[in-house]
């Protein structure tokens, strides 16, 4: 039974836990508390061998998540923010978490929204979805990896011309741009998105988390430390169960069934 928590509502539906960011009034706007409860979901996520995909998604038909919270930014001292950027990132959190996450993208998606999409592995977004990173506007940029992880997702070209202008694209140009996997209708959403995460719960958890490592790896290191690092996580596959019960289940022309061991 999954914790309770001030601004996130977290529920598991067979292997596959949904974290909705719950101030709706607020557009899911990311205050500090969001993000230690994020985090510390994640945290109690991670050691639960029962959900194996997590989604992300904004409560209300508006918002995903409409940025870091502008209101806690008044006054707020240099120090005290890169201390919240740094010592309490959800992102990261995301990041590096061993399952595949993925985000409903139900609604505005802005600025530290668009960068905890995408801190996700897979974004899944409605067509009543628009996305963007207008910090500019504020007088400041992304903090939120946003100029790393979309620089890598879309390139210099695209991520540059969202970041110096600040302007909020649809769900159908975040496609062509490479910044969303898949756009669908906005009732169809959370059907379409529970599709794919229980498809990628049935694959084998060891693994899943081998392959996020490596793919992530591609984009922080050289082509060289990559390709071994490929080679490491390939290996560690064959130490697993589930690498025998998959190669078992093909020769015995079965699905196969993976404990995640
Ligand atoms: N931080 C804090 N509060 C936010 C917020 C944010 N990022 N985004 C929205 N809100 C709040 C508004 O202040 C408002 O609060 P109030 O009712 O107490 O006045 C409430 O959410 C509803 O916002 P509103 O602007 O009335 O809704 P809308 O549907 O007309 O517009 C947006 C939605 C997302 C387009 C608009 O709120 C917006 O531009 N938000 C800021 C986006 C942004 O710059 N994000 C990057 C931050 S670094």
């Amino acid at each position: 039974m999954p914790q309770s928590y001030e601004t996130l509502l977290v529920e598991q539906r067979g292997r596959v836990a949904l974290i909705t960011i719950n101030r709706p009034d607020k557009r899911n706007a990311l205050n500090i508390k969001t993000r230690q409860e994020g985090a510390a979901a994640l945290e109690e996520l991670r050691e639960d061998e029962g959900v194996r995909v997590v989604v992300f998604t904004g409560a209300g038909d508006k918002a995903f998540v409409a940025g870091a919270d502008i209101a806690e930014f008044a006054g707020r001292t240099a120090v005290t923010q890169r201390d919240v950027m740094t010592s309490r990132s959800l992102f990261t959190a995301i990041d590096s978490f061993p399952k595949p996450v993925i985000a409903m993208i139900n609604g505005y998606c802005l600025g530290g929204g668009c960068e905890l999409a995408l801190a996700c592995d897979l974004r899944i977004a409605s067509d009543k979805a628009s996305l963007g990173q207008p910090e500019i506007n504020l007088g400041i940029i992304p903090g939120g990896g946003g100029t790393q992880r979309l620089t890598h997702l879309i390139g210099e070209g695209k991520a540059m011309e969202l970041i110096l202008t600040g302007d909020i694209i649809d769900a159908q140009t975040a496609y062509k741009f490479g910044l969303v996997n898949l756009v669908v209708p906005a009732a169809d959403l959370e059907a379409k998105t529970m599709e794919i995460a229980n498809r990628i719960a049935e694959k084998s958890p060891v693994a899943l988390r081998m392959a996020k490592e490596a793919v992530k790896t591609a984009s922080r290191a050289n082509l060289d430390e990559g390709l071994r690092r490929e080679i490491d996580l390939f290996a560690l596959c064959f130490s697993s169960e589930d690498k025998d019960e998959g190669v078992k289940a093909f020769l015995e022309k079965r699905k196969p069934e993976f404990k995640g061991r």
